[in-house]
This record gives C-alpha cells, structure tokens and sequence, in this order.
C-alpha cells in the first residue's frame, strides 16, 4: 500500500491562497460560481503524486478560462503539487475550479475588477496503470438528446444537462449517457466517445459541440504510434449500433469498453482487441510516466 491509497477521504483544500480543512473552507452566496455557474475547472489525475498529462489539462484550463474571459494566472503546477502532497500524494484526482468571484449582491452583468475564486480539492482514485485489461468492468449506456448550449469546448461547471443525462443513465442501469445531436454523436455526460469499425478507430470531430478531451488526444496519439488507422469524424447511432467496439475515454477512467448500447450488445458483447491493445498502450505510457521505469 502507498502513502496515498491510505488516505480515504482528503481533507485539505485549497481556497484562495491557503491551504485549509475542508469543512473551514468557505465562499460568499454571492459568488458568481454559485449564482450563475459564470465558472470553468479541470479535473486532473495524480498518479503516485505526479500528475498525468497535467500542462495538456492547463492548456484546456487557459482555453476556458479565455473563452469567458477571467482573468486568472496562478502558478498552477505549484498549487496542485503542493494540495496533492499535502493530501498525503498516491493516487488522486484533483479537481479545480474558478470562479468569476464575487460583486456582493446579483448582477448578471459584471465589471472586470472581480477577483475570481480559485477552489481546488482531491478524491482518491484506481491506479489504472496498475490493473489489468480483466479488472475493467465493461460499461452499458444510453443514448440520448444533447440538450447542452454550443461551447462545449469550454469546460464550464453549468453541467445542469450533464447531470440529468447521467442520471437518467443510472436510472436505466447504465453507467454511461452518449448524447445525440442533429443525428450526430457528440459525447458522454463525462467522457469522449470512440467507436472501431473493420480496424479503424473512429471519433467525433474536435468543435464548439464537444469538450477536447485530454484522454482523447491521448488516446489518438498513441493510435498514431502504433499505426492504428483514425479517423475525426461525424458519426451516427446507426454507426454506432453496427459498430465492431465502442469506447468512451475521460481522465479518470481511461479508456473503458462500452458492450452495450440501449440494451443492445456491441457486436458480440465483448471487451474487443482493439481496445485491449489501446489499454495496453495507454497503462504502459502511464506506468512509464509515473515511475520512470
Ligand atoms: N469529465 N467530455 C466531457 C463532457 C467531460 O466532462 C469529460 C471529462 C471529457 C473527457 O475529458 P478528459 O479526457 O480531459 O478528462 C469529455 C471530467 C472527468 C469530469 O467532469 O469529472
């Protein structure tokens, strides 16, 4: 057992410029986060303390945080390093947010002089790089509407319609909701969308309509190294039905095998070779990052 997987349930939070229990932390009910969701974050997983992929999840934050226009330039490495060692290091997934701030009453229109709210906290979470392709449980999904606006791109914290696809996946025993919009896929209520057909992987096309996955450029990339054909394109339910493998992909999960979709089996209802190779590909990379072996 390392240091990190005995810590169960970190306390220590960051807010603001300290580094504080969790139940001291405290924001103002005016904050814009709070009001109007006018806030972006990143979820970023630390594997034996480092982070993984952490300058491509920094690269998204400063695109979000652009897009709305707050101006926030911490030194991000030192804060999550230092919230993640101070959590006991191991195996976490940080989470941060940033929020406009606050004016001290409601206003939906907002002057530049803010001072925005920087929140940061950990969940322990799997050492996936140290499990096997066996130990990953398939996943079952639905398909449904994509009710979201068009900035998908933007990794804002007004997850109203994720969260109410991803509990109607719960309440039909799936782990998993894949949105549809004008007849194309888009992505899950938390994850990218990947589907192989006759050995070519397939993927929505990076736009304002999905958010650009760290896991899904990673995931492509490795596919380029090992001269497995890709392509970013539009792709439909019928597609997606038809398909050889469906895979979703997020930073916290990896890549997973999805078996079945709307209560249909995937071809045959297995964990395909495909994503069995790509698993293999992805656990290496992080084994190699995190140990340097
Ligand atoms: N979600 N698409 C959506 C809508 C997401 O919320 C996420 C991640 C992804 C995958 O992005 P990445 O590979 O960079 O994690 C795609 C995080 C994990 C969350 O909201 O908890």
């Amino acid at each position: 057992m390392d240091a990190g997987s005995a810590v169960m349930s970190p306390e220590i939070v960051y807010l603001n410029g300290e580094f504080i229990a969790a139940a001291a932390a405290k924001i103002s009910v005016f904050d814009r986060g709070f009001l109007f969701g006018d806030s972006v974050y990143e979820v970023i997983p630390y594997y034996r303390g480092v982070g993984f992929r952490l300058a491509e999840h920094l690269v998204r934050l400063r695109h979000s945080l652009e897009a709305i226009r707050i101006p926030a330039d911490l030194d991000w490495p030192a804060l999550l390093d230092e919230l993640v060692a101070r959590n006991g290091g191991g195996n976490l997934s940080v989470y941060l947010q940033v929020s406009r701030g606050s004016a001290g009453r409601r206003t939906q229109v907002y002057d530049g002089s803010l001072q925005p709210t920087v929140f940061a906290c950990c969940t322990p979470i799997r050492d996936i790089y140290a499990s096997g392709a066996d130990s990953v449980q398939g996943y079952r999904v639905i398909v449904t509407a994509d009710l979201r606006w068009h900035r998908c791109d933007i990794k804002a914290t007004g997850l109203l319609p994720n969260i109410l696809v991803l509990q109607q996946a719960k309440e039909a025993g799936a782990d998993e909701a894949l949105m549809i919009r004008d007849g194309l896929l888009t992505e899950g209520g938390s994850s990218n969308l990947f589907m192989v057909k006759n050995g070519v992987l397939y993927t929505p096309k990076l736009g304002s309509e999905i958010l650009g996955g760290t896991t899904r450029d990673l995931v492509l990339t490795l596919a380029r190294e090992a001269g497995i054909p890709y392509q970013e394109t539009d792709l439909t339910y019928e597609q997606l039905l038809a398909a050889d493998e469906v895979w979703i992909s997020s930073s916290t999960r990896a890549v997973v095998p999805v078996l079945e979709v709307d209560g249909q089996p995937i071809a045959d209802g297995q964990k395909g070779p495909l994503w069995r190779r790509m698993f293999e590909l992805f656990t290496h990379l992080q084994h190699r990052l995190m140990t340097g072996e």
